[in-house]
């Protein structure tokens, strides 16, 4: 594999130059005087300092020379949500934090080039949709965390490219372009948001109705830019405490939104509850089957198998098939009809 590597300092580019020279073949760059001499390469790594104002504009720039390359790993100085954001808006596939190991970085690289994800056979459409949605979910969540106001416009114009990517192609590209190239919270949302939107198509929603379902799908999880990365992407079990701070993200949603005018009801609704079960064991509200709407019950359907067959670094990715079970076995919480609609998405398209 041919790898760039672009970096702000001479100490930077000469540890991952020695990380990576034996493995692969390796050209680079310092960042101030990067010309993008990247080429052919089949992965980008860049490590800068995103506190340094005069990296951000260059980076900017060198990004938007990237967009053929694969892979685009970025890998910021420290854990923070804005960094993170930032590295997603800029056009990064993977962002990761120093100090970063040897091994680490090589599986990184390695991890993409696995045979079973047949990234050459995923269109060029879904990959493009999947990085506007990153970058969209980027800038929604740096604003929530900020207190700016959020730019629902454009992210339902991003909503409304998934869609079109996935009536084009199918769900199928979808899921492994967004669990290949994404993680965390940015992934979910994208998964989510791609179910919905093939679920409402499978169930012949109208046009609106689907517009309203995708959008809510983008917009259901804003809440957890609230929460602490920490709890976020704990791995494992989560304590009580752990718990009922997650628990807090529906409401901490419908917060950032309800005073946004280009938000409508059944979207607020939608942020609020898609946690809620028919049979009132959900939260926050605890609502029972009467109050809650379809656009909701077909949203929970899908977030839940979203979250079953998200990719997680700590455990293998679970099968279509046993998630599908898992949600048939939810008696009493979701509307039967509706999960058994719901099957022909979770195992066929
Ligand atoms: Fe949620
Ligand atoms: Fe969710």
């Amino acid at each position: 594999m041919l790898v760039h590597i672009v970096a702000d300092t001479v100490k930077k580019l000469a540890d991952l130059r020695a990380m990576l020279e034996r493995h692969h073949a390796v050209t680079s760059e310092l960042l101030s005087d990067a010309s993008i001499r990247c080429g052919e390469s089949d992965a980008v790594v860049v490590t800068a300092n995103l506190q340094a104002v005069e990296n951000i504009a260059t980076l900017k720039e060198m990004f938007g020379k990237l967009t053929h390359v694969r892979k685009r790993i970025f890998i910021v100085d420290q854990k923070t949500r804005l960094f993170t954001a930032q590295a997603y808006a800029l056009g990064a596939t993977r962002v990761l934090v120093n100090p970063i190991s040897q091994s680490r970085l090589l599986a990184e690289l390695a991890d993409r080039d696995r045979p079973e994800t047949n990234l050459n056979k995923v269109l060029p459409s879904a990959r493009e949709a999947a990085t506007a949605g990153a970058a969209a979910m980027a800038s929604m969540f740096s604003d929530a965390l900020t207190g700016n106001p959020i730019d629902v416009g454009s992210a339902k114009g991003t909503a409304g490219k998934i869609a079109d990517s996935i009536a084009e192609d199918g769900l199928c590209d979808w899921l492994e372009t967004v669990r290949h190239h994404h993680e965390g919270t940015y992934q979910h949302c994208l998964l989510v948001t791609g179910i919905a939107v093939d679920f409402g198509l499978s169930l012949g929603l109208s046009k609106a109705d689907n517009e309203r379902l995708y959008s809510a799908a983008m917009f259901h999880d804003i809440g957890k830019a609230k929460i602490p990365l920490a709890v976020l992407d704990k791995p494992g079990r989560l304590d009580a405490r752990e718990r009922a701070l997650i628990e807090t993200h529906p409401v901490a949603g419908y917060d950032v939104l309800k005073g946004n005018p280009a938000i409508c009801p059944e979207i607020l609704d939608a942020v609020r509850h898609h946690h809620e079960y028919l049979d009132g064991s959900g939260y926050p509200d605890a609502l029972c089957a009467a109050s809650i709407s379809d656009l909701v019950r077909i949203l929970t359907i899908s977030d839940i198998f979203a979250a079953l067959i998200e990719r997680r670094s700590y455990r293998p990715t679970m099968p279509r098939e046993q998630a599908y079970e898992i949600i048939r076995n939810m008696e009493g919480k979701l509307e039967r009809p509706l999960v058994a609609a719901f099957r022909a998405v979770a195992l066929n398209r």
